[in-house]
C-alpha cells in the first residue's frame, strides 16, 4: 500500500479531509467489490435487518439501499470484518493519528445507480477534538462529481462545535473530491461536508471506517 505524502498528511490538517490513492489494490479489491455485490444483491432479494438502511422514493414501491450499518456483524462481510480488525486501513490509521489506532465502527455506503439521493451537509461528530478522530472511506468504485462522489467545506473541522453545517456550506468554499476505486478519503469526522446523488448508471460504493487513538476513552 501506498503511504499517505507529507503534503497529504498537512493537506487533512489544514483542510479536515485528503486522498491517500491505491491503498487497498489487486485481489484484495476485486474480492471486496464482490462481497459488496453479493450484500447488494442479498438486500435486492429481500434480505432485511436494522442495520439494512433504505428508503423509499416518492410514487415508487421499491426500497432503495444506502447504507449497511455495523458491516462487520452482516453475515457474508468476511472481508470487510478482517479490515475491520487489523490491515492496510489501521496502517494508515495509525500513520495519520501518530498513534496505535483502534476501529470504531465500520459501514458500507452504497449510492445505487439511477437512484441514490444526496446526503445533506453534516458534521459526523463534533465530542472530539480536530485531529483526533477520523474518518476513513475505501472507495470500492470510482467517484467524481456526477455519481456521488463527497464534497468538503476546506477547514471546517476547526470551527466550533455548534457550527451550523448547512450555513457552513452557503459561506463556503465548497470542494468536491473525486477517489479512485481502492483509494482512501481521509476525513476529520468534524468536517462539514456532503456527498451527491447518484442519477448515472455507474455504483458508486465505499466501506467507512472511523478510528481513534487506542488512549480515547469511549465512544
Ligand atoms: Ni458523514
Amino acid at each position: 500500500m501506498s503511504a499517505p505524502t507529507a503534503e497529504a498528511l498537512g493537506r487533512l490538517w489544514a483542510d479536515g479531509y485528503t486522498v491517500v490513492p491505491a491503498v487497498v489494490t489487486g485481489p484484495l479489491l476485486e474480492r471486496l467489490r464482490a462481497e459488496a455485490d453479493a450484500l447488494v444483491a442479498a438486500f435486492e432479494a429481500g434480505h432485511r435487518g436494522d442495520d439494512f438502511w433504505h428508503f423509499t422514493r416518492e410514487g415508487e414501491s421499491a426500497p432503495v439501499l444506502y447504507r449497511v450499518h455495523n458491516l462487520e456483524q452482516q453475515p457474508g462481510a468476511t472481508l470487510a470484518a478482517g479490515l475491520f480488525a487489523a490491515g492496510p486501513l489501521h496502517h494508515l490509521a495509525e500513520t495519520i493519528l501518530g498513534a496505535p489506532a483502534r476501529a470504531r465502527v465500520i459501514a458500507m455506503i452504497v449510492k445505487m445507480p439511477k437512484v441514490a439521493a444526496a446526503v445533506p451537509w453534516h458534521r459526523d461528530r463534533t465530542d472530539a477534538e480536530p485531529g483526533r478522530a477520523v474518518n476513513l472511506s475505501l472507495f470500492l468504485d470510482d467517484s467524481d462529481p456526477s455519481n456521488g462522489c463527497l464534497e468538503f467545506v476546506p477547514g471546517s473541522h476547526l470551527l466550533a462545535d455548534d457550527a451550523d453545517a448547512q450555513k457552513v456550506r452557503t459561506a463556503g468554499p465548497v470542494l468536491t473530491v473525486g477517489a479512485q476505486a481502492g483509494d482512501v478519503a481521509v476525513h476529520d469526522v468534524r468536517a462539514v461536508h456532503a456527498s451527491r446523488p447518484n442519477p448515472t448508471a455507474r455504483p458508486r460504493r465505499s466501506l467507512v471506517i472511523e478510528f481513534v487513538p487506542n488512549a480515547t476513552e469511549a465512544p
